[in-house]
């Protein structure tokens, strides 16, 4: 499976791209089951009693392990994103050639059995797991659970603040749209990218125990503002879809997990895809080119888009473009 220079060059412009149908179908179900086994024998969630899937996880099941969270509505087995199955499924050799024809250089090589994200606790006490610390997987298996009567709530974007290039989302089960699916903000990549002191990393203030108000993940005033008006003004892409499609995206894309009304568990698996050069790239400024640093056939990528293509791509306004094609 080869990416097309019209994938190629939507990729480029809008910072994401769909790939259905990639991952195998009797893998993805070889990892729910490894999902559900993974669950305490007594717990309240059973997988053939949907009644029991609306979250949020009951008190006595909630787990605060950062292997394998079981929070609210969030159930994030971290463990399995070093298992073989996960690896094949997600760096499978289809889905590593797409990513080879993305960037340039060596591919990072994930490691059956090595540890997983969130093997060494949180960031901080009480913080956030970092996906870039003693991870050798996927960043794991995360699945949301059906709101249920829960009051919707606004979309709010942000982007991930550790050292990769590329991400992928795949979906082990069937997402319904509305189902919690991964949503993408098409272009922000482009504009949020030189709101960045660093090319592929972030500056951060440490955390001590003494002086624990101050810490974390330190924004520009101008990337703040841009995500300001990404949430006001511009509409997501929701990657719903079947078992085994995918959907790549650049680093500095903005993106959420969606909220999941539906009433089926939203089941996917995360990874992202750096090469040998990231070290020495990530602490340059984010100046020139934006995609010096990625393949030529990225860079020479500037095809037309046709209204078919974005409109399978979901992208805002789609419909409206083929309308105007079809008018000319
Ligand atoms: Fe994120």
């Amino acid at each position: 499976m080869r990416l097309n220079h019209e994938q190629l060059s939507f990729f480029k412009r809008y910072g994401y791209l769909l790939v259905p149908d990639v991952m195998d179908q009797a893998l993805c179900a070889k990892v729910r089951d490894e999902m559900w086994a993974a669950l305490p024998p007594d717990s309240h969630l059973r997988r053939d009693e949907q009644a029991t899937h609306v979250g949020p996880f009951r008190s006595e099941d909630e787990s605060l392990d950062s292997v394998h969270t079981r929070q609210g509505y969030r159930w994030l087995n971290r463990a399995l994103g070093v298992s073989a199955q996960v690896i094949e499924l997600i760096y499978s050799e289809a889905i590593c050639a797409m990513a080879e024809q993305l960037l340039d250089g060596e591919l990072r090589q994930a490691v059956v059995g090595g540890t997983p994200m969130g093997t060494q606790g949180p960031a901080w006490p009480g913080g956030p797991t970092d996906p870039a610390v003693g991870t050798e997987g996927a960043r794991g298996v995360y699945c949301t659970l059906p709101y249920g009567e829960r009051p919707r709530e606004p979309d709010a974007c942000h982007t991930d603040g550790h050292p990769f290039q590329l991400g992928v989302v795949g979906l082990l089960d069937d997402t319904p749209q509305g189902g919690g699916a991964f949503k993408v903000w098409p272009g922000s990549h482009a504009k949020l990218y030189p709101t960045f002191n660093l090319r592929y990393d972030q500056p951060r203030i440490p955390y001590y125990d003494h002086l624990p108000s101050f810490k974390g993940i330190v924004h520009t005033p101008e990337y703040l503002q841009a995500i300001e008006e990404l949430n006001a003004q511009e509409q997501p892409v929701e990657c719903y879809g079947s078992a085994g499609d995918i959907v790549f995206w650049h680093h500095r894309t903005a993106h959420m997990a969606g909220h999941n009304h539906s009433d089926v568990i939203r089941q996917a698996v995360l990874a992202d895809f750096w090469t040998d050069k990231l070290d020495e790239l990530r602490s340059s400024a984010p100046d020139g080119d934006m995609w010096r640093d990625w393949s030529s056939a990225v860079q020479n990528s500037d095809t037309e888009i046709s209204p078919r293509f974005a409109r399978q791509q979901r992208l805002p306004g789609s419909d409206a473009l083929a309308v105007s094609a079809f008018r000319t």
